[in-house]
């Protein structure tokens, strides 16, 4: 079977790698194979390469190379965020203060630092799943060592005030950590024009191959390693570096900044057109997570009432349509989400839910299948007639 005959709408879960980012992947793993660790001419030259790839990599968000650490992805980064610097936080500023709609990196290494003793604060968010600044104001004081906000939602696409997040974390004299893995690519990204002390980035989402990803660390944090064994990475994740990975998501970084903007514009306006038919044909039927926000241009989150999500997903796979459910990246897909849940959703409302998202390719011809794909399948699995 060929990828060819599906229509991929998943780009909130991965994007396919770059040819670019692969051709850079090929020539380093070819070219530049030498440990930069070692002590001969082709290990100086790797060494080379690698301040350069994180000159570039830091310099496409506006960063300094000694504030780039290479990961393995989102997880990663995350985790290396919240643990790293609860670590290192002493009493009496040592609580954490998470929004209630993180990804499950972050939460669940909340939960575990909950569970070790550290006191967590979840902020609330709204109905359409803005993070409650006001609530978020009460939460952060001067025992605050972390907060962590994302700038957009994975299931949702709705984007947080981070510039806000940002004043209030740095007022109380806390450090705030964004999750930029979704806003990436579609928006700009730039940790100090945000406020971010530390940003995390997952080359997946954007064109560079899966497994490479980018926690931003500002020069003044305190940050304990989380893999340990080596000095590689300033000393915040050990073992060999991956150059090829680098140069990989270097030139994906590179490209997703120069097509910003440029590409999305017409997807908004394909995804709004999918809303629409939708609510035009199904009304009360369907509900729209997240609409009443700022949103990415290329998410659609929809509960279908009285239905499963799952029975939608699987029905609109097998005409062709590649769409995720709340979140790929849960635990237990089929749970009903835990961002849906903090804004206010019934049960009913979450187990129904799919999230399209689509890619810069997308045409209109396939929204508007996809709407009537949809629409068809509803009727079918409520049997209306
Ligand atoms: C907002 C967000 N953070 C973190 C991650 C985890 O990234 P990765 O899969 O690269 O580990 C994801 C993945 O979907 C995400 O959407």
């Amino acid at each position: 079977m060929s990828t060819k005959q599906y229509t991929y709408c998943d780009y909130a879960a991965g994007a396919p790698c770059r040819p670019e980012a692969l051709a850079a992947f090929a020539e380093f793993a070819t070219q530049h194979y030498s440990n930069p660790g070692a002590h001969h001419p082709l290990a100086y030259m790797a060494k080379k390469h690698l301040y350069e790839l994180h000159e570039r990599m830091g310099r496409a968000i506006g960063a300094d190379p000694r504030e780039i650490v290479f990961t393995s992805g989102g997880t990663e980064s995350d985790i290396l965020a919240v643990r790293g610097m609860l670590a290192e936080a002493k009493a009496p500023r040592n609580e954490l203060v998470i929004s209630a709609i993180e990804h499950h990196a972050v939460l669940l290494e909340a939960q575990r630092l909950e569970r070790a003793g550290t006191r967590v604060h979840y902020a609330p968010v709204s109905a359409s799943g803005v993070v409650d600044l006001e609530a978020l104001r009460r939460m952060v004081s001067e025992r605050t060592a972390l907060v962590s906000v994302m700038y957009a939602n994975n299931e949702t696409g709705v984007l947080q005030p981070v510039h806000e997040v940002a004043k209030i974390a740095h007022a109380a004299g806390a450090k705030y950590h964004c999750d930029a893995v979704q806003a990436f690519w579609k928006l700009p990204v730039n940790p100090k024009e945000i406020g971010a002390d530390l940003l995390t980035l997952a080359g997946a989402k954007f064109g560079g191959p899966k497994g490479t990803g980018i926690l931003y660390n500002e020069m003044t944090n305190r940050l304990a390693p989380v893999i340990i064994g080596g000095p590689q990475e300033w000393g915040y994740r050990a073992g060999t570096e991956d150059l090829s990975g680098m140069a990989a998501l270097a030139v994906a970084m590179e490209l997703a900044n120069a097509e910003q903007g440029r590409v999305w514009t017409h997807v908004e306006g394909l995804r709004n057109r999918l809303e629409e038919t939708l609510a035009k044909a199904l009304g009360e039927h369907i509900r729209i997570n997240g609409a009443g926000a700022a949103r990415l241009p290329n998410i659609s989150n929809i509960s279908f009432l009285h239905i499963e999500g799952q029975a939608m997903a699987i029905q609109l796979g097998e005409a062709g349509f590649c769409v995720g459910l709340g979140s790929a990246c849960a635990p237990g897909e089929t749970d009903p989400s835990h961002v849906l849940a903090a804004m206010g959703s019934s049960w009913e409302d979450a187990i129904g839910c799919i999230r399209v998202s689509f890619g810069p390719d997308i045409t209109e011809q396939q929204v508007d299948r996809l709407a009537q794909l949809c629409i068809g399948n509803y009727k079918h699995l409520r049997g209306l007639g």
